[in-house]
């Protein structure tokens, strides 16, 4: 059976300023993971997943993203500028010309995840199943609370979950649960309209957090918690922990550094 959803979303317009001062020159989504830039996880994932037509949204900055690119022609890769920095719900709907009134999918190249199974697969398979958002869903430790959108939500079987609200970022005393919202959403086309009527929240930017909310209140939002392995890439030690995981899993490419962590004998 072919998927249902054909199109996916990169916001990829972040300015990155927590890795200055490589980004002075760099984007933060051509950094690497190992030798691999954050944002080719990222279209990889898509692929393996069937999704082929893809839209990264950018700043004016980004001009090493679409040259690292050119030569991608098995993907069908756009870009779509973002014309000032206003939040990720601001960035989603840029795209909206471009996903043209289907369901579609939102990846963000911070969050890497490495496993057998495929996290946006078995999303795509619960929204096929009852055609509704689905976001990627991870128990964190209380310190990373404060980073991330957490949810409220009923647990419906062992990995999936009604979502009943999400609070963007909270202090950890005000957090509904430690169920973080991990960077993968299948999103309804109405995901549009919910957007248009947010107002500025967090941060003074418009969040996809608020939108979600919007349409939670109104029909079903559904929430996956994945078993795989998640890296934070969107900080610089968090990058370094990605690199020595993918290296640890990839034995054959990096036996200097694992020789080299061994002899640290921590
Ligand atoms: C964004 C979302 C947040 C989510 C996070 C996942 O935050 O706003 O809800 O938990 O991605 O990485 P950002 O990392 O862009 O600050």
């Amino acid at each position: 059976m072919g998927s249902s959803i054909k199109k996916a979303v990169i916001p990829a317009a972040g300015l990155g300023t927590r890795f200055l001062p490589v980004t002075r020159s760099v984007s933060k989504v051509m950094l690497p993971v190992f030798n691999i830039p954050t944002i080719d996880f990222a279209v990889a994932e898509l692929k393996k997943s069937g999704i082929n037509s893809v839209a990264i949204v950018v700043s004016t900055l980004n001009y090493d993203i679409q040259k690292y690119f050119e030569s991608a022609s098995d993907m069908q890769i756009e870009f779509i500028l973002q014309k000032e920095p206003n939040g990720l719900g601001d960035a989603i709907l840029q795209s909206e010309k471009w996903v043209d009134g289907e369901s579609f999918c939102v990846i963000l190249p911070d969050d890497l995840i490495i496993g057998e199974t495929s996290t946006i697969e078995q999303m795509i398979s619960i929204h096929s199943s009852n055609n509704t958002a689905v976001l990627a869903l991870k128990s964190v430790e209380d310190e990373r609370v404060p980073f991330l959108g957490i949810v409220e939500s009923q647990q419906i079987d062992i990995s999936t979950h009604r979502i009943i609200k999400c609070v963007e970022k909270p202090k950890l005393e005000d957090a509904p649960s430690n169920l973080a919202i991990i960077g993968r959403y299948i999103f309804t086309n109405d995901i549009f309209k919910y957007i248009k009527q947010t107002t500025k929240g967090a941060l003074g930017e418009i969040q996809i957090t608020d939108a979600i909310n919007a349409q939670a209140t109104e029909k079903d939002v559904y929430g996956y918690q994945f078993p795989e392995e998640h890296f934070d890439t969107g900080n610089p030690s968090g990058l370094l922990e990605a690199s020595i995981g993918y290296a640890l899993k990839h034995p054959e490419k990096a036996p200097g550094l694992i020789r080299f962590i061994k002899s640290l004998n921590l």
